[in-house]
């Protein structure tokens, strides 16, 4: 039996439309077609006198089908799904059409809702245009209709930044309404039998006015959202393009400046950027499919969680769970450190209040919802528990131990090792297949990454428990395998090595982070040195074993810094100096220190380009990442890709590191990675599956699709 994507059913005088086409309603093909037909049905229907148009299951529209968008963006020969044609139907209904929101109307959604006369909303309704968050711009006329709406002001800012806004927000700029208590549908057929029997005339949204203001009013406003764009959005030509089709609005007649943005959108899609952020969209949503883990395991309710060890990382994630509404076992084994961890979480929260991101009594709530203590009383009722103290086997395998002991049977059992061998730990236990590592990345309720990593034991049941928790925490969860460093960790290593190698061959620190920067990755190296601590990247760094082999080429400079007690920006000092506005500021001494190890080392010196410093910093990166993904620590490339997207701030208009090589070409990826074999040694030797691909024509985004 085929499924219907959309029904219709009468209520007295109003005929209901519902798009039923899950997850979440995409205009994929038939849902236009179908909308359409429901509304020509009743145009002469004597008894119909208003259409409502909802949707079923957990959202209204939430855009046009981006499946159907990619082809677009990879060949100019794809057609351009027709969206057009519906909203003039919706639009010219003889019949008003009001849209009932729930969940979210998004791009093409919110697009065919401002096309209706009239729309209403659930309270908790999310209404946006985040097209430019896909490097394309919104091409079913929303940069014609939302300034017509809501203003030329607002409509820059809904579109520049992608931001959804509430119904409360949509009311108040004249997107929605109104906002409906109780039942959708219920209080949606209310309102249109009473704007059907108000007799009209009924707002048409294309021919309205009012809202677009004048050009020396909107000037400003244009200059604005320009450098709003530049600003939030670099290098991103999207962003710009929507901007030209809002003007564009505020200077043709509608059809004019529809057939602008249809011209505009096109050229927007088949930018490099939107191949690459439609690719990380997929990318992130496909992480949580694990091939071998049967459909019927589900992942068990998680409500409580207990955490051992209250540092860095046990305040953080105890942060990431009390915010996602769960309730929380904080231990630590000292008084100190507990007392320590309290209070780093009760500062963190007080910054959010004074940033207005949470209200005093959210962190309140969250507080209370933690409960700090010295032993383990409890843990017994706790769903996960997940150990984050000190980096040490033996101490581990203790804490290991002392977990089997006091979960209850069919708790999963997690640890936030960053370089142990998970195997090892889960020895430790009578139950190893309830222990899989969960890495989270610092600060650990901020980053949305989180590496599972699978231990040889690890069950079905616990990888579905870690996944779903990931979700519950809103974190990426990408499975890897207990390899040295799992994935994201092992790939930096020889990236941040050779930012350090081309300091001592000349360059300097902020010449290498701005060149890095100027690619596109949220910080340079040495910047994220300082941050983490150059103290624990050393430690990270003996612990993965790297330089056992004496004749290796190490780095001369990190040593010293730490020698000399400069630590990164928890002593003020590191590569970059540091004020309290904690920006990173050029040390001479630094500079000095480096000339001088190059000198006694006799590496000469030499001037860097910026291309040379990316070239040789990027292909470590994506020599590395072609080898983890043919040992099998990452399910597929785009995993690796949503990692450094996700947890190591490589630029997601770039698509990730593997994704970039693809763009780049595999073949020159791998010639230069061969010309540095032969320049630098055994470091750089290209990873097999680069070598394969490269000599085959092949890509790691083909891969992913065999
Ligand atoms: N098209 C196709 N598939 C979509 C989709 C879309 N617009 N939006 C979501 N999906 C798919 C996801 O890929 C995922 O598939 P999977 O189950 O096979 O992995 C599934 O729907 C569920 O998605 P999420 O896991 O993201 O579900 P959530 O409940 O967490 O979030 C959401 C729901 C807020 C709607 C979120 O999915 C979202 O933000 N979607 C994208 C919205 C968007 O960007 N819309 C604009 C599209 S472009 C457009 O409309 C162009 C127009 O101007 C012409
Ligand atoms: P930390 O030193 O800040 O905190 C460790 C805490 O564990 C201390 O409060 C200590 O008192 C407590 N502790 C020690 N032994 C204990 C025991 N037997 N029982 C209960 N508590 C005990 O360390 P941090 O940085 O939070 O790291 C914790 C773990 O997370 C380590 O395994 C580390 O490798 C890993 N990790 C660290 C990251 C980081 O950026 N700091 C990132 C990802 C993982």
């Amino acid at each position: 039996m085929t499924h219907t994507l959309v029904r219709t059913e009468t209520r007295g005088q109003v005929r209901v439309i519902t798009v039923d086409n899950p997850p979440v309603n995409a205009l994929s093909p038939g849902v236009p077609e179908g909308i359409a037909a429901a509304i020509d049905a009743v145009q002469s229907d004597p008894a119909i006198a208003a259409i409502v148009v909802t949707a079923a299951g957990r959202t209204f529209v939430a855009g046009a089908d981006i499946t159907t968008l990619e082809p677009l963006a990879w060949d100019p020969n794809a057609p351009k799904p027709e969206l057009n044609s519906l909203l003039a139907r919706v639009e010219s209904s003889t019949k008003p059409v009001v849209m009932a929101i729930h969940g979210s109307a998004l791009g093409g959604g919110l697009e065919m809702a401002m096309a209706a006369a009239y729309r209403v909303a659930v309270a908790g309704a999310k209404l946006g245009l985040p097209e430019c968050a896909l490097g394309i711009i919104p091409g079913a006329e929303g940069t014609q209709r939302l300034p017509r709406l809501a203003g030329v002001e607002k409509a820059l800012n809904m579109v520049v930044t992608s931001r959804p806004v509430t119904a409360a927000d949509a009311l108040a700029h004249g997107i929605i309404d109104e906002i409906v208590e109780g039942d959708l549908v219920d209080g949606a057929v209310r309102f249109a039998d009473r704007v059907a029997a108000s007799g009209g005339p009924h707002p048409v949204t294309s021919a309205r006015t009012d809202k677009l203001g004048t050009p020396a009013v909107n000037a400003p406003l244009f200059d604005a959202a320009r450098t709003l764009a530049r600003k939030v959005k670099p290098q991103q030509p999207a962003p710009l393009l929507a901007i030209d089709a809002i003007e564009a609005a505020t200077r043709l007649p509608f059809a004019e400046g529809s057939k602008r943005e249809t011209e505009l959108f096109l050229e927007a899609v088949r930018t490099e950027p939107a191949k690459a952020l439609i690719h990380v969209f997929f990318a992130e949503r496909a992480v949580s499919k694990v091939p071998d883990l049967p459909k019927d395991v589900t992942p068990a309710p998680v409500r409580k969680v207990g955490i051992i060890g209250a540092g860095t990382m046990g305040g953080g994630i105890a942060m990431a769970c009390t915010n996602a509404g769960l309730d929380v076992i904080l231990q630590d084994a000292s008084r100190e450190g507990l007392d320590r961890g309290i209070d780093a979480i009760r500062r963190n929260y007080a910054v959010s209040v004074s940033r207005g991101r949470f209200t005093e009594e959210g962190v309140a709530d969250r507080m209370a919802r933690i409960t700090p203590q010295l032993d383990l009383a409890g843990f017994e009722t706790a769903d996960v528990i997940i150990e984050a103290v000190f980096e040490d086997m033996a101490l581990k395998e203790r804490v290991f131990a002392d977990m089997d002991r006091v979960a209850r049977p069919g708790a999963v059992l997690a640890t936030n090792t960053s370089t142990l061998d998970i195997d090892r730990i889960a020895a430790a236990t009578s139950r190893p297949g309830d222990v899989v590592g969960l890495h989270f990345f610092s600060p650990a309720n901020v980053m949305r990454l989180l590496e599972i990593v699978r231990g040889t034991g690890t069950s079905h049941q616990t990888l579905a428990t870690a996944l779903g928790l990931a979700r519950t925490l809103n974190k990426v969860g990408v499975v890897v395998g207990n390899g040295p460093g799992f994935v994201g960790n092992r790939m930096m290593f020889p990236y941040m090595y050779e930012t350090q190698y081309m300091v001592e061959e000349g360059a300097t620190p902020a010449e290498v982070d701005a060149a890095l920067t100027g690619f596109g990755m949220a910080m340079g190296m040495f910047a994220v040195d300082d941050m983490a601590g150059i103290d624990v990247a050393i430690r990270v760094q003996q612990a993965l074993g790297h330089f056992s082999d004496p004749s290796e080429r190490r780095p001369l400079v990190q040593p010293a810094l730490v020698e000399a007690g400069r630590l990164g920006q928890k002593t003020g000092k590191g590569w970059y100096q540091y004020g309290d506005d904690r920006k990173p500021r050029v040390d001479p001494e630094v500079v000095a220190l480096i000339r001088a190890k190059a000198n006694e080392a006799g590496i000469p010196q030499r001037a860097f380009t910026p291309s040379e410093i990316v070239e040789r910093a990027i292909y470590a990166l994506i020599n590395e990442g072609a080898r983890a993904l043919e040992l099998g620590l990452a399910l597929r490339a785009s995993d690796i890709d949503t990692i450094y997207v996700n947890g190591y701030g490589f630029p997601a208009w770039r698509g990730g590191p593997l994704f970039y090589a693809d763009r780049v070409g595999l073949a020159r990826i791998h010639a230069r990675v061969s010309e540095f074999h032969a320049q630098f040694g055994a470091r750089w030797t290209p990873a097999p599956l680069l070598e394969r691909l490269a000599r085959e024509g092949g890509t790691f985004r083909g891969l992913d699709r065999q």
